[in-house]
């Protein structure tokens, strides 16, 4: 199966942890197709770790009867019927990271059993790697397993990074690779996994992309991974942040008592539409040197399918920049009478360049993506 656009949908672990159940997952499916988000693209529902017995029963996994009682065939199949895709977890080492039974050494049985059970979508953890094996033995053992399974099964790896991932995960099958450690609802976390990815940018793409893990937004600090939230102001940047980067969108939060706002920039159009351009050519970021703290100021842009650019500015920092990018920088030339029309990801208000700069003001931790348009200057 081939992957041309990073996977979109719900994981239970970033709100939910140990605490899930049939009903749950059910509940969060019916909120996804009810509210637009399977029309927006949200298509895999995903059970993370803890949905195993903590033994294995006749040699395969077996789902908790406490948490499943019709078993995950049933939560599959009413899945299936909702139009929507069916994710599953477990781990290449020998317990998954919350203490559940593990694939190490029964990657073929277990490629069969989620099979069987019509998973979509395997999240695949790198939680007790036993010394004697590779990282990228493991990987690749489990990925074969899951081409000859009889089913097309996403193979999502999470060795967050870990063991330079970069360097041999595309030999492994792996459609989708996280390319950070666990994320956190904090902008601190979402700012450590941001810079995290910019060096390793050449690696993701179509068939296997760079995963910056699921997000945060909408969870405002409630939750498995909640410490203390975000601002609305941070989540939007981190979902700009994301889809500028071509990660996997997997929601994280209670979809179902999430704020307005939340569910609203989780359906963003211009941003999702970014995210899940089909070009998937490499984000580059522009020098930007004289602002003072380029560490915390990122200028990024994606050549899309179309023609246009996606512009993105980033404001790390404590304090309001100016964000500056000159079109000739952007490989436009001005004097053949070309410039740009920028829809803001934000607002969709419409604005041109003045004096062949894109220029925006920007607050402490805001962000503003342009979907850019190449045209003819009016004046010329
Ligand atoms: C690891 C993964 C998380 C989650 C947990 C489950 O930490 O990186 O995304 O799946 O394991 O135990």
């Amino acid at each position: 199966m081939t992957v041309n656009k990073p996977p979109m949908g719900w994981n239970s672990w970033n709100t939910f942890g140990e605490s899930i159940n049939e009903t749950l997952i059910l509940e969060m499916a019916d909120f996804i197709v009810e509210n637009g988000f399977r029309d927006a693209g949200y298509e895999y529902v995903v059970v993370d770790d803890c949905w195993a017995l903590k033994e294995r029963v006749n040699g395969k996994l077996a789902y908790d009867p406490e948490k499943f009682p019709r078993g995950m065939k049933y939560l599959s199949d009413k899945l299936h019927e909702k139009g929507l895709k069916f994710g599953m977890y477990s781990c290449s080492g020998l317990i998954t990271c919350a203490g559940y039974p593990s694939s190490f050494g029964y990657e073929w049985t277990d490629a069969k059993t989620f099979a069987e059970w019509g998973v979509d979508f395997l999240k695949y953890d790198y939680c007790f790697k036993p010394h004697n094996r590779t990282g990228e033995e493991l990987y690749r053992t489990m990925g074969l397993a899951l081409k000859n399974s009889g089913r097309d099964i996403l193979f999502s790896a999470c060795s967050w990074g870990a063991d330079q991932t970069h360097q041999w995960i595309r030999s492994t099958g792996a459609h989708t690779w996280r390319s950070t450690q666990d994320i956190h609802d904090n902008f601190q976390s979402v700012t450590d996994l941001f810079n995290a990815q910019l060096s390793i940018l050449p690696y993701g793409g179509k068939n296997c992309f760079n995963d910056m893990d699921m997000l945060v937004v909408g969870m405002n600090g409630k939750g498995n991974v909640g410490l203390g939230g975000c601002t609305e102001t941070q989540y939007k940047t981190h979902f700009a942040a994301w889809c500028m980067l071509q990660s996997p969108l997997m929601i994280g939060c209670d979809l179902r008592n999430a704020d307005e706002g939340a569910l609203a920039l989780l359906k963003n159009k211009i941003l999702i539409e970014i995210d899940q351009d089909e070009s998937c050519a490499q984000t580059y970021r522009l020098a930007n040197n004289h602002w003072g703290v380029p560490e915390k100021m990122h200028v990024l842009v994606r050549p899309l399918e179309n023609g246009d650019l996606a512009i993105g500015f980033f404001n790390f920092g404590e304090d309001e920049r100016i964000f500056q990018v000159a079109l000739t920088d952007l490989g436009i030339d001005v004097n053949a009478g070309k410039t740009l029309e920028l829809t803001d990801c934000w607002e969709e208000k419409i604005s041109y360049p003045f004096n062949n700069l894109v220029r925006r003001a920007l607050g402490a931790g805001e962000s503003v993506v342009y979907r850019a348009k190449i045209v003819d200057r009016k004046d010329q």
